[in-house]
């Protein structure tokens, strides 16, 4: 019996499986609103056996995007051109999430291909970045420190952007506080130099993302999973902690996070990050305390075997992986047959299912 291929019910919604698409910036939107390009992005990793395809990081305001081409879900068309995309993930077996962003100080910067790298001046369509302190990433524009009316708004534009997310259907919502974006910035004493409530200890770092849990739970409604991607550690002196992101997921759980998506770095440009298979294991082990935090676990886990033993092992609940479906996005029925796992396969491809 494959626990990979197994199902796992989170509150009201039953996923196929715990192999799992991570959400991908396509940088492909226009005016935040996203295109063909992603409904055949995602709906065929649906086709491909996923049990949950997470939707990219999705600007909850437009400063919030990392580029001008960013999804968002600031507007009713944003929401209306998502709702045929989940419409079609549900038609595959799939379930549908979506990351709900705000990339403060590192918004407001050219696509990965652009012909140029860095912040994107307001004459070129970008503008003013916001963060905890003003502080900028090594190599881009100065942020403005948020002032406490600029936070209680984002609070709202969360909650918002949760509602519009769950009219459009989607199953799944998850807060992106990874990778150096705002909400990380908040939880890190690296870019978090406040002197007020939200900043200084850990309870004080930590509380706009326990307000925001509170505000998209409030608004999503209790049957909703709600999840929130971590990065774990900083990877840098002085930098957020394995310790703190342990206690980080035990207050976010107990605010109404139903599963913690343990990845690491991005806060700072002089990270010491050392990658190799499955580098983040540990990390979401960690965060776990033994079962008593449903997490996942991410981060170069690009086979049927090695994911299948992280569940094994008890590391984590559930599996994402992110270049790997690029890659292959039959990705889950690939290593469904690998592990000799009867999943249902779409009846037009069945002629591949044994043999
Ligand atoms: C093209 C691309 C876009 C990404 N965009 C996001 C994103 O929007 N949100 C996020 O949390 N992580 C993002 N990531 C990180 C992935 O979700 C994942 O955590 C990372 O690639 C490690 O997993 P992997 O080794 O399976 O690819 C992105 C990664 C790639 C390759």
């Amino acid at each position: 019996m494959s626990i990979l291929f197994s199902p796992l019910t989170i509150r009201s919604l039953t996923l196929r499986n715990r192999l799992w698409v991570s959400p991908m910036c396509m940088y492909s939107a226009e005016d935040g609103v996203v295109q063909e390009w992603h409904h055949t992005h995602l709906t065929q990793f649906a086709s491909g056996g996923a049990g949950l395809i997470i939707a990219e990081a999705t600007a909850v305001v437009p400063e919030g995007r990392i580029s001008p081409r960013d999804a968002g879900i600031w507007t009713d068309e944003q929401r209306d051109a998502w709702a045929p995309i989940v419409e079609a993930i549900h038609d595959r077996g799939a379930a549908a999430g979506i990351q709900l962003a705000h990339a403060g100080r590192k918004a407001s910067t050219w696509w990965p291909w652009a012909d140029e790298q860095g912040s994107v001046p307001a004459a070129q369509g970008g503008w003013t970045t916001v963060a905890p302190s003003a502080i900028a990433f090594q190599g881009f524009a100065e942020p403005e420190a948020l002032d406490t009316a600029g936070i209680d708004a984002l609070v709202t534009a969360f909650a918002d952007a949760a509602k519009r997310a769950v009219d459009a259907g989607f199953d799944v919502l998850e807060l992106h506080g990874a990778h150096g974006y705002l909400l990380h910035e908040f939880l890190s004493p690296l870019s978090n130099r406040r002197d007020d409530d939200y900043g200084g200890s850990l309870g004080n770092r930590a509380r706009l993302l326990l307000r925001v849990i509170d505000a998209v739970r409030e608004a999503a409604g209790a049957t909703v999973p709600l999840f929130v991607r971590i990065s774990a550690t900083d990877h840098a002196e002085g930098g957020f902690t394995p310790d703190e992101a342990a206690q980080v997921g035990g207050w976010a759980t107990e605010h109404g996070a139903d599963l913690i998506d343990v990845s690491s770095g991005g806060l700072v440009a002089h990270q010491q990050i050392s990658v190799f298979p499955g580098y983040q294991v540990p990390l979401a082990e960690s965060v776990r305390q033994g079962g008593r935090i449903p997490v996942s676990a991410v981060g170069l886990i690009t086979a049927a075997e090695q994911a299948e033993q992280v569940l094994v092992d008890g590391a984590a609940d559930a599996i994402f992986a992110g270049r790997e479906w690029l890659r292959d996005p039959h990705f889950a029925l690939r290593a469904a047959h690998e592990l000799g796992a009867d999943v249902a396969w779409p009846p037009q491809y069945d002629r591949a299912h044994w043999r």
